[in-house]
């Protein structure tokens, strides 16, 4: 067992540290403030090879694995969690399902795109009565001549509106359950396809959440994903691996929040000497830092384990349950570092702290979470 990391991840941590230094983070408060994505950042990200960084050449990716992948979110999400996401909806949500279920032809028409960062890709499962229960989606999709026509909607699409290529779910049989569920490639320029409503968010609101609409929209036959019937597998399969992109983001948010309350804690007096040597607050740092390492360790654990061909769901599963509480306690516990300033937009740690809550509600809550990991732990 050896917990170093080889030498290529760690130049390419130090790479994507220096360009989330340098380039993301300057503007981070003010993209938060406007709620404004920035297409710039997405094309720089693609230049440095991130936005295809566990794909194979042939697919227009960087060939890393995917602990490479969770670095590059955890680095990204340090200084800004939106940022991170939208790597990560693009990456593992949109391209991992068209890389694993992908006809050679899909692959390079939309897979390779999305790897070179020309197109931005979404993944659309939750639906207005579909939520933590997503094999209850209303969205139909009836086969007509060579087309599927898809009607119904979906909600809290990350990259929605800003993304070309979705990769959506739809029932094919409603007779046959979660097993009459297909997956669909959707381009944004579908006949009848259009983004609706956009969200008003408390956190990660540089990365756009809408809600996508399909009025008799019309999908070529040849974008199916997979079989038919095989789509709700394929939607777990992906959240597998989506989660533990969301547990390096939320690991990037604690560890951002931790930096800076340290810097502030080393620099602040009261009572004569600096907080950080008072023990409150020299425990509380002692405490974040414990566990942001536990998350970081349960996360690189779960992207080895992908790597390698291992099992890797309940793994995920557990590296986004803790990271996701470790993020939400440790910005909680920055801010109160950070005393009154910290509630101010003066200092990122708010910013840190409204951004955690997500990592705890999407790609599965909490209580989701807990769900696949007691499942695995009682079957046979
Ligand atoms: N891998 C492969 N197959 C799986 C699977 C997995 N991880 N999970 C379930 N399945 C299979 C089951 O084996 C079963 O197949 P069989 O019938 O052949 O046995 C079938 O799928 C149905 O499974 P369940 O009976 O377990 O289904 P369920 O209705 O009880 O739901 C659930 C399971 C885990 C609760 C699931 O609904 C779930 O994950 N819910 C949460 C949804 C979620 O995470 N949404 C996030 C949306 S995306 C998002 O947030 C994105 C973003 O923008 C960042």
């Amino acid at each position: 067992m050896n917990f170093q990391l080889s030498e290529e991840h760690e130049m390419l941590r130090k790479m994507i540290r220096e360009f989330a230094n340098e380039v993301v983070a300057p503007t981070a408060a003010e993209r938060d403030e406007e709620a404004r994505f920035d297409r710039e950042i997405f094309d720089q990200m693609a230049e440095l090879g991130l936005t295809g960084i566990p794909w194979p050449e042939e697919y227009g990716g960087s060939g890393f694995d995917y602990l490479a992948y969770v670095i590059a979110v955890e680095e990204l999400s340090r200084v800004c969690a939106s940022t991170g996401v939208t790597l990560s909806a693009h990456v593992s949500l949109a391209g991992w399902p068209i890389f694993k279920f992908g006809s050679e032809e899909q692959k390079q028409k939309y897979l390779r795109p999305m790897a070179e960062g020309k197109k931005i890709g979404a993944y659309g499962l939750t639906e207005p009565g579909a939520g933590s229960d997503a094999g209850g989606m209303k969205t139909t999709a009836k086969l007509v001549g060579d087309e599927y026509i898809l009607n119904g909607s979906k909600i809290f699409i990350t990259n929605g509106g800003v993304a070309d290529t979705y990769v959506v779910f739809a029932v094919t049989d409603p007779e046959q359950k979660t097993k009459g569920v297909s997956a669909f490639i959707v381009e944004k320029d579908f006949p009848g396809f259009s983004v609706g409503k956009k969200e008003n968010k408390l956190g990660i609101r540089s990365s756009p959440t809408t809600e996508i609409i399909f009025e008799d929209c019309r999908v070529p036959m040849e974008n199916l994903l997979g079989k038919e019937g095989d789509g709700f597998k394929i939607a777990m399969m992906t959240l597998d691996g989506g989660r533990n992109g969301i547990a390096a983001q939320a690991v990037g948010i604690a560890q951002g929040a931790l930096d800076a309350a340290v810097a502030y804690a080393k620099d602040r007096k009261q009572f004569g000497k600096p907080i950080a040597l008072q023990q409150g607050i020299g425990f509380k740092l002692a405490d974040m830092a414990t566990a942001i390492e536990a998350s970081r360790l349960l996360t690189y654990q779960a992207a080895w384990k992908e790597s390698e061909g291992l099992p890797y769901g309940q793994a995920s599963a557990m590296a986004k349950l803790m990271a996701g509480d470790t993020a939400m306690k440790v910005t909680t516990d920055a801010v109160q570092v950070f005393g009154g300033y910290g509630y101010t937009k003066e200092y990122p740690v708010e910013r840190f702290m409204r951004d955690a809550k997500i990592t705890q509600i999407y790609e599965g809550t909490q209580e989701i979470q807990r769900l696949v990991i007691s499942r695995m732990l009682i079957a046979d």
